[in-house]
């Protein structure tokens, strides 16, 4: 006998879910650095029209299937697949999704220990240990590996606990720490000088960016990893919201959060990065753009840190321990993939899938650290490039082309009787069948 399925018990605590699984390093580190590095306020545009032409449709696909089906990403798509065509395609694309977000979550860890190491770092020289400060801020293959273990441990223990007391107990009370401190930064930074001519560089629009292909494929790249998409990850948080919630409306939300929490945190790394400048720290690269890679987080910004004096402990404590929310919130959404999966279709108790799925992907991560040069770069690459997009795209295929459309009317009118007259239903299906394949596609074979 399968375990019941797991829901959230409330629209905030799905909020919470959904946007901790959207907000990420995503947001927090690529968001702020692509906007710099591409024509400002220009990009953001961009990227707002992105999000909400392309992505918010996107997003809602999987939260309609999520929700229909009321099961993990392999099993929903089989549950709308028609033929048995479409049902092998299903199980291809569940199942490539599941592969993509364990590799995914592998490299992201590594990362997210990155983050958890330099917040022990300010701790450390509080107390007067330089020589494990030295040593936590040294990018070495042991300290990597302690860290990756010590974060997929954590993501381990909130995903046994389940849907209500994990993954929504941890998300409700993580994100909105996340904000605070989010504002709290940006706050203070904002008093710093030479904050302003970070402001600047963040928002005055270069409009003649605006029609870069750079621009475009950078803005759609961004806007689909942030918001998890096309590894079923929306899809499974779907298949936990209660039949009573407003589809669309929570979609938007999720989106709004995610967006509006980039844009914050675009005013609070862009001119921090400024502030640096002012304080003799090299913020450009031999090409003259704004340092962007890691150089960014783990040299740029604790360089600044260091500046402060006194208050830099506190500073870089707060930014490292939100860079670690971020994280945590998000991959937690990742392993939940491949755990409902087992869970569901394998009987494996969820303590015991979330073990094995979770120490598997940490073994991978491992042997990404052992092997970071060669490895790195291309699984980053080849999962958020490459599968992430195609997947997005067979998932619109699935919502717009192979599910009858009277289907997906009755799943969103459950929590939503009048969606039949509203704008969404007048708009959203045209979106998921034509604009959004032919644009991932545009964008994919640049
Ligand atoms: N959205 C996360 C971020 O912006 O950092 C990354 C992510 C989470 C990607 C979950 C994929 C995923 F399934």
């Amino acid at each position: 006998m399968a375990a019941p399925r797991g829901e959230f018990s409330s629209r905030f605590g799905f909020l919470m879910a959904a946007s901790g699984s959207a907000v990420g390093l995503g947001n927090i580190w690529g968001f702020p650095t692509n906007t710099a590095s591409n024509g400002g306020a220009a990009f953001l545009i961009v990227y707002l029209v992105l999000t909400f032409a392309l992505a918010y449709p996107a997003l809602m696909a999987e939260l309609i299937i999520g929700r229909h089906a009321r099961s993990n990403a392999v099993t929903a798509l089989k549950t709308i697949a028609t033929s048995n065509g479409s049902k092998l395609l299903a199980v291809t694309v569940g199942v490539v999704g599941i592969i993509t977000v364990s590799f995914i979550l592998s490299f992201y860890a590594i990362v997210s220990g990155w983050m958890i190491a330099f917040f022990f770092d300010p701790l450390a020289r509080l107390v007067g240990m330089d020589g494990l400060s030295q040593w936590l801020t040294t990018d070495t293959a042991v300290r990597n590996s302690i860290f990756v273990v010590v974060f997929m441990v954590m993501t381990v223990v909130i995903i046994s606990a389940g849907v209500k007391d994990g993954i929504e107990k941890w998300a409700t009370r993580l994100m909105p720490s996340l904000i605070l401190i989010l504002i709290l930064l940006t706050l203070y930074v904002f008093t710093l000088p030479g904050a302003m001519d970070g402001l600047r560089a963040y928002l005055i629009p270069d409009f003649s960016r605006i029609t870069d292909p750079q621009l475009l494929i950078d803005a759609m790249g961004q806007a689909f990893f942030s918001l998890s998409l096309g590894v079923g990850t929306m899809l499974v948080y779907g298949s936990y919201i209660s039949k009573d919630e407003n589809l669309p409306v929570v979609g938007s939300l999720v989106a709004l959060l995610d967006v509006g929490i980039a844009v914050l945190a675009g005013l609070l790394i862009v001119p921090a990065m400024y502030v640096a400048l002012a304080n003799g720290v090299e913020i450009f690269d031999e090409s003259g753009a704004l340092i962007a890679g890691p150089g960014l987080i783990v040299s740029v910004l604790p360089a600044l840190f260091n500046n402060m004096g006194s208050i830099g402990i506190l500073v870089a404590s707060a930014f490292f321990i939100l860079m670690t929310i971020a994280s945590l919130t998000s991959s937690i959404s990742m392993l939940e993939v491949p755990v409902a999966y087992s869970v569901e279709n394998h009987g494996v108790r969820r303590p015991v899938a979330a073990l094995l799925i979770g120490g598997t992907i940490t073994i991978i991560s491992l042997i990404i650290v052992f092997n970071f040069d060669p490895l790195f770069d291309l699984v980053v690459n080849f999962t958020t490039e490459r599968s992430q997009p195609l997947l997005s795209l067979f998932i619109c295929i699935f919502a717009a082309w192979i599910w009858k459309r009277n289907d997906i009317l009755q799943e969103i009118k459950s929590g939503c009787p009048e969606a039949e007259n509203g704008i969404f239903w007048k708009i959203w299906p045209f979106y998921i069948k034509f604009i959004c394949p032919v644009a991932i596609l545009v964008v994919y074979f640049q």
